[in-house]
């Protein structure tokens, strides 16, 4: 599809042409506070078996970035001794992205009676509904993993114990003009049940 992107014009145009972009081409400026209010508690209305709401939303502050480039310099030393200065880099820049960073944390409570799986359903729903409200408002946003999210001392500076880190959600404007990826086929993902012989 290479139509309009992200049209608001309804809801449903919304939900049928939304497209993240990519954190590293984002221009500022993010949400005033209490537009990141609304759209993390928008965000926070989401499926969760057992209201036990397993996950939370981390917010850094922008003048928060040279510590979080501090954080990662000192997880890229652990997680790869040999990281060259472009890595090093490379993470200071992920660390200063335009807009507004939210660190999505699964916070599943252990030993309950919804199994862990379903709470961690619920923290990705979140997420995704805090894509849809970021781009509601006019903003585009992007979800990013890569090895930070798997540093411990990343989850260290994030998490508590048990804890996880979903994601890096960093919400600005679209830099340039986007363009749609590949969406899967309505065939290859919907299907007839067919009930088992019995
Ligand atoms: C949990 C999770 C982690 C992701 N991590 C990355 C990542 O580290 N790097 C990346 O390029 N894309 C990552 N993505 C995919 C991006 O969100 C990507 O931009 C995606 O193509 C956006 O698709 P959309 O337009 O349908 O939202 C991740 C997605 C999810 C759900």
């Amino acid at each position: 599809m290479n139509g309009v992107l992200n049209d608001r014009s309804s809801a449903l145009s919304l939900l049928e042409t939304r497209r993240s972009a990519k954190p590293r081409e984002l221009t500022g400026p993010g949400p005033s506070p209490s537009e990141l209010e609304r759209m993390l508690t928008i965000a926070a209305r989401t499926p969760d078996h057992g209201k036990l709401h397993p996950w939370r939303f981390v917010i850094v502050a922008d003048d928060q970035r040279d510590a979080f480039g501090a954080l990662l310099r000192e997880a890229l030393v652990e997680h790869d001794p040999c990281a060259t200065i472009a890595h090093h880099n490379k993470e200071d820049e992920f660390a200063h992205y335009a807009g507004q960073l939210v660190v999505l944390v699964s916070a599943p409570v252990p030993d309950h009676k919804i199994p862990v799986w379903e709470q961690e359903l619920s923290c990705g729903a979140a997420g995704m509904n805090l894509l849809l409200a970021a781009h509601a408002l006019g903003y585009v946003a992007g979800w990013v993993t890569g090895w930070r999210a798997y540093s411990e001392r990343v989850k260290s500076a994030f998490c508590r114990p048990g804890e996880r880190i979903a994601g890096f959600i960093f919400i600005g404007h679209a830099s340039r003009d986007m363009e749609d990826r590949p969406r899967p086929e309505f065939g290859d993902v919907a299907m007839q049940w067919t009930p088992p012989a019995l």
